[in-house]
């Protein structure tokens, strides 16, 4: 039986820009109807300028694609609240990255102070901006993300009417967390409800599965997979694919990032059924959920998929996807 899901959305997706933007986009554009557009780029996204520029260009790189790229700001302490009216209308997120925490985020947060970012994060929970965070400390790295635990419930704590996004957690205490507080949100990435660090490093180590968070441990996984199959109301899906060519993958000083968007809804289809989880539960988690968090009404797009074998390429006009080579129960059959 084919499964129709409609509208599908990823709320957090790296498109990055110039021949890497026109080469992935596309390919979002295809099965998507909307997604979260990370503002990582070099310089990032900081200007309403920035901004409705790269829009364009995101634009123009999937021509006539039915696809709404939602925009994000790279956050920064001294936006005014001025600034903040004056974007309001163009963004629908603010991302936060501590600083130097992972791909070009060198320019993020130093320190947690409340009053530092006291004027921001008032304005941003007056005007409804809410606010993504990649919560890592620079602790040990399989610590870091429960490390950030505390700071996410000191912001949700002083700022209760802000919506705060922890962004593609990882462990079971983000996902404790997040019944905790009104206020606090995540998404989950395909990637790590399938693998754990024994898959990254346990054998010979596998560059295309590196990112950042880095996979944890099978309970941290069985937890993400616990709110995920089951829909958890505030849990949406956020693949962070995060392409790379190959080369910097394959190398010394592999690049952080996992690229999953092309094959992203057969394999979560996929792991739906293999897990005995209903339709509904994929349709919420794959859209339902963004729509009702961040009040979205995305385009009209029916992704039909078939069971039939598809083998996942080799690589994407050089960028090597998650589980190549591997053959997936489910095809992309038809986008109406
Ligand atoms: O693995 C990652 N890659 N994690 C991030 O947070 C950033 C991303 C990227 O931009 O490459
Ligand atoms: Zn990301």
């Amino acid at each position: 039986m084919p499964i129709s899901l409609h509208a599908p959305l990823d709320m957090h997706l790296h498109l990055r820009d110039g021949d890497m933007l026109s080469r992935v986009a596309p390919l979002s554009a295809h099965t998507f109807s909307g997604a979260l557009v990370m503002p990582n780029l070099v310089p990032p996204v900081e200007s309403r300028e920035d901004v409705l520029q790269y829009k364009s260009r995101i634009l123009e790189a999937i021509g006539d694609a039915r696809f709404t790229p939602y925009m994000t700001l790279f956050f920064k302490p001294t936006y005014s609240r001025e600034f903040l009216e004056s974007v309001h209308d163009d963004v629908t997120a603010i991302k936060l990255y501590p600083a130097g925490i992972t791909t070009n985020s060198e320019g993020g947060v130093s320190g947690f102070d409340v009053e530092e970012l006291r004027p921001a994060l008032e304005a941003m929970s007056d005007l409804g901006i809410p606010l993504c965070i990649h919560g890592e400390t620079g602790g040990f790295v399989m610590d870091r993300e429960a490390e950030f635990v505390p700071i996410y419930e000191k912001l949700a704590t002083h700022f209760p009417r802000l919506k705060i996004i922890m962004e593609h957690i990882t462990t079971k205490e983000s996902v404790e967390a997040l019944d905790r507080f009104d206020n606090l949100y995540a998404t989950i990435t395909l990637h790590h409800l399938i693998i754990t660090l024994d898959e990254v490093a346990g054998g010979m180590l596998q560059p295309h599965l590196f990112c950042k968070p880095i996979a944890k441990r099978p309970e941290d996984r069985e937890a993400l997979l616990r709110v995920a199959l089951d829909a958890h109301p505030k849990v949406m899906f956020g693949s962070d694919s995060a392409p790379h060519p190959r080369e910097a993958k394959e190398c010394p000083g592999c690049a952080a990032g996992v690229f999953t968007a092309p094959i992203a809804l057969q394999l979560l289809t996929e792991l739906f059924e293999t897990n005995g989880a209903s339709l509904e539960k994929l349709q919420a988690f794959v859209s339902g959920n963004a729509r009702q968090i961040y009040h979205l009404e995305p385009q009209p797009k029916e992704v039909v998929l078939a069971k039939e074998p598809f083998t996942v390429p080799e690589n994407y006009d050089g960028v090597v996807p998650f589980y190549f080579g591997t053959t997936l129960d489910y095809t992309v059959h038809t986008v109406i």
